[in-house]
């Protein structure tokens, strides 16, 4: 197999309505994580990793993405000009890091239904990579890398998953199989199973690697959970043909999508940096008194 993390699919097409008013003319993966837009902390996960070009699938509203990692000769020129070297790199590496083309999803009608828009750009005869944004996940390894060291070993597709308390296991895709190693051969994985009735409390997490005939798969799958076309259900085809492998990985992971994940999000980067830990931890004790 060649290396299957050239291409990767990063779905930016939802709507953000949980982060209102503030997504209404903001993309929500233009939100920050301390200075950094989430979806950039998405890109530079999956060019760690060896991805060259990032497709992604967005909808109307969502052009501040393009601009993000374009060039911004305007704002180079100033910054060069004004002698801000540091701050002039940063924003020249942004637009230097991959090559970026988008798609678009027409209408919001499931994960699964965003990834088969990337099939033109993805082609129909190499392995992917998918990142949702709304989960970051912060590993020395580049959680999508440890994915694809493990298709490479073991030919078949991966999906990330992690252990959620049971009251949870309704808010997820959860997978269940043997213990392969520290990992899994999926052989059961339903997406959002109804309270009390998950095959267990492995939930997936954003990050997928691919076989290119996942989108002959995903062109039969019909509406499933909420009426739409879920990814899951294609891994569940995956699963059945013993393709599929859970790769419990390692690296912290926030919820980005939720109010509360985001926040904490935001507090566990800012105390890795060096400038912000020391004044946030003695601002945090301050509070908590
Ligand atoms: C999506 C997937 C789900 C997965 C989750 C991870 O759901 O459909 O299987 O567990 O992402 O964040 P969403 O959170 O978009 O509803």
């Amino acid at each position: 197999m060649k290396h299957p993390l050239r291409k990767v699919v990063v779905p930016a097409a939802g709507l953000g309505t949980r982060f209102l008013p503030a997504t209404k003319a903001v993309p929500k993966e233009m939100l920050p994580i301390v200075d950094v837009p989430a979806i950039q902390l998405i890109v530079e996960e999956a060019v760690r990793a060896g991805a060259q070009q990032v497709i992604l699938v967005s909808g109307r509203g969502k052009s501040a993405i393009e601009d993000h990692f374009d060039h911004s000769y305007e704002l180079e020129d100033t910054l060069q000009r004004t002698k801000k070297k540091e701050l002039f790199e940063q924003v020249r590496r942004i637009s230097e890091m991959a090559r970026l083309v988008s798609v678009r999803q027409k209408e919001p009608l499931g994960l699964g239904h965003a990834v088969l828009a990337a099939k033109p750009a993805v082609g129909t005869d190499e392995w992917f990579g998918v990142l949702l944004g709304d989960d970051l996940i912060d590993s020395e390894e580049p959680a999508i890398g440890q994915l694809a060291r493990v298709s490479m070993q073991t030919g078949k597709a991966a999906v990330a998953l992690m252990p959620v308390p049971d009251d949870q296991t309704q808010l997820y895709g959860v997978a269940a199989g043997p213990a392969v190693g520290a990992n899994i051969q999926v052989e059961k994985i339903v997406e959002k199973p109804a309270r009390g009735s998950a095959p267990s409390n492995l939930a997936v997490i954003g990050r997928y690697l691919l076989p290119p005939d996942v989108f002959e798969i995903l062109e039969k799958v019909k509406p499933g959970a909420g009426g739409e076309i879920q990814l899951t259900d294609a891994l569940a085809v995956l699963a059945k043909q013993g393709r599929l492998i859970g790769v419990r990985f390692s690296g912290e992971r926030h919820d980005a999508g939720d109010r509360l994940g985001y926040l904490q999000a935001n507090i566990a980067y800012a105390l890795k940096r060096p400038e912000l830990r020391d004044p946030l931890r003695a601002y945090m004790r301050k509070v908590l008194q």
